[in-house]
């Protein structure tokens, strides 16, 4: 296993893991600010479904299986599963920090891409950095 899918995979663990939890927090968000959380949430929990499938299909295609099982993304990724019973501040401030964690595993994608000269598997980093950074900033301005 290559140093460069080894990190993909660590990139669909952390997204998967995201995923989960934003859809969990867009469920179980209260108070004042409900509605443009839950929707907010949405929106990103969207974007974390089509990467999920980005990614896992971009390790298939550099030859290696995807890991697909809950039990390989918790021992992979670096962000843990949420809790439906935090705070609505609690909620935006845990998935601002992750949406920053997310950056950091990305980021070593993206230098084991430029190692393999791999422009494909850069390019697609390159754009999940730029999402993730903005919802980064949207989360922290809702605080
Ligand atoms: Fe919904």
């Amino acid at each position: 296993m290559s140093t460069l899918t080894e990190s993909l995979k660590n990139a669909l663990a952390d997204s998967y893991v995201l995923y989960l939890k934003t859809q969990n927090y867009h469920w179980n968000v209260t108070g004042q600010s409900f509605n443009s959380l839950h929707t907010m949430f949405e929106t990103q929990y969207n974007d974390l479904f089509a990467a999920i499938d980005l990614l896992a299909e971009r390790i298939r295609a550099l030859g290696e299986k995807a890991p697909g099982t809950f039990a390989s993304y918790s021992k992979m990724a670096t962000i843990t599963e949420g809790n439906e019973n935090s705070s609505a501040q609690e909620m935006v401030k845990e998935l601002a920090q992750d949406q920053q964690k997310i950056v950091k595993t990305l980021e070593k994608v993206l230098s084991e891409s430029q190692k393999c000269n791999d422009d494909v598997t850069a390019g697609i980093i390159t754009d999940r950095i730029e999402i993730h950074q903005k919802n980064a900033w949207m989360l922290n301005s809702s605080l």
